[in-house]
């Protein structure tokens, strides 16, 4: 993945997850948005008109003190308007509330994730097997001060983490801290009910704090493949919003369909909150005071269930064409998702030069189709386990384009598998 150049003092760090895919579709001659491509390795949603959704933002205004620093951890509009929204949607008649001194915004879900990240001590963090492959990083690149402790899942295990396996996890290691994505890039389980619950208990009573990214949380959908009734957030399990050792990540990216904003946010206790402002201070310097009031009108309540029921409707379908046609194709799907727009499959039945992540993720560059080899998600920070990953035999397959895309893309896929036959 490397090439030889003189980089002189800087590392050459190798693309990973996605952008190597975009890396190596490109050249073939992929670019974003070429008619003749279908991206199922993609990790946005489609970000135009949607079927019941609100119209999308067309415009936003200038104003002479957008042209200054904005506070580092946002305008305190915003993150009163953050803060209203996880009390309307998760914590009504509750003793305690979110206020605006609870959130801090950042520039995107991962440099809030980073910030986060950064402003943890030097504790034994878990994370989760498979998981989204950002955190290998971000993790990697502090270990000087943390260790990062794996916590494998698979398929017997249904790729999700009991509570018991957490608690359990949290004692033998010492754990101070827990990160993982929930619904889970690239699973698409989810953790949520009486299992949600317990994890907030833990996390409380084992003083664990639960770095949760939530930002798949309205992608929400029941077995039969019917679109969620409502989000699912930790939010709704803590006791004290202050008190529980609880931080989520969410933002603009995947739930509102606007990735390329660069809104994010994280949701906590005030102490963590504020620690996440000194660190954000050397990290970034805080987000663009235009896009946090276009987050503003995103954000009001009306507009906001609007755009999150529509896109649960419009997913859910994508979702049940994505599983039967991967199903019709061979690929095993033990565990069908029930959040997040991927679909994680096995290939141990398809032709043997299809059964591997990587000859599958190559074969079906050659038809224009982008997928993700499940390889990627096997988060390693500093690289230190050696040898196969045994996630190599699974995919990612992403519904996140329109559905026309979708669909052609796997018709493209069953005509390979066929070929192979
Ligand atoms: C699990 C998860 N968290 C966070 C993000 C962050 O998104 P962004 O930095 O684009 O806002 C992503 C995007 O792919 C994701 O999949």
């Amino acid at each position: 993945m490397h090439d030889n150049q003189d980089t002189g003092g800087l590392r050459q760090l190798p693309f990973m997850g996605v952008i190597y895919v975009v890396a190596e579709a490109e050249k073939l001659g992929f670019y974003n948005g070429h008619p003749d491509w279908c991206n199922l390795g993609q990790g946005q949603p489609e970000v135009g008109e949607v079927q019941g959704a609100p119209p999308r933002l067309q415009a936003v205004t200038l104003r002479p003190e957008d042209h200054a620093y904005g506070p580092i951890h946002g305008t305190v509009e915003l993150r009163q308007r953050v803060a209203e929204h996880y009390n309307r949607l998760y914590r009504r008649g509750r003793r305690s509330h979110y206020t605006a001194d609870n959130v801090a915004i950042a520039a995107g879900g991962r440099l809030a994730l980073t910030r986060g990240i950064f402003s943890l001590g030097p504790v034994n963090v878990g994370y989760q097997l498979p998981d989204y492959t950002a955190y290998e990083d971000m993790l990697g690149a502090q270990m000087s001060r943390l260790t990062p402790i794996p916590l494998r899942t698979d398929e017997k295990a249904g790729f999700t983490l009991s509570a018991a396996r957490f608690e359990q996890a949290a004692r033998d290691f010492g754990l101070q801290a827990m990160l993982l994505s929930n619904p889970c890039n690239p699973t698409g389980r989810v953790i949520q009910g009486e299992q949600l619950s317990q994890w907030v208990g833990i996390a409380r009573h084992q003083q664990c704090t639960l770095l949760l990214d939530e930002f798949y949380s309205h992608y929400i959908y029941d077995g039969a493949g019917n679109p969620g009734q409502r989000p699912v957030s930790a939010a709704e399990f803590v006791e004290d919003v202050d008190k529980d050792p609880v931080l989520l990540f969410d933002g603009l990216t995947k739930n509102f369909r606007y990735p390329g904003w660069r809104l994010g946010w994280v949701v906590g206790p005030k102490a963590m909150i504020k620690c996440m402002i000194t660190a954000g201070s050397s990290v970034d310097g805080g987000p663009s005071r235009m896009v946090q009031r276009a987050a503003h009108e995103v954000l009001a309540p009306d507009a906001a269930d609007q755009e999150t029921s529509a896109l649960r409707q419009c997913f859910a379908r994508k979702r049940n064409a994505t599983v039967s046609a991967l199903k019709e194709l061979g690929v095993r799907l033990p565990w069908e998702p029930e959040g997040t727009f991927y679909a994680w499959g096995a290939l141990d039945r398809l032709p043997e030069a299809l059964a591997d992540g990587q000859k599958f993720f190559r074969a079906a560059l050659q038809h224009q189709v982008m997928t993700v080899p499940g390889e990627f998600f096997d988060v390693n920070p500093g690289k230190h386990r050696q040898g196969a990953s045994p996630l190599r035999q699974w995919m990612r397959f992403s519904f996140g384009p329109p559905h026309d895309i979708v669909t052609r893309g796997l018709q493209r896929l069953n005509a390979m598998v066929k070929d192979h036959a």
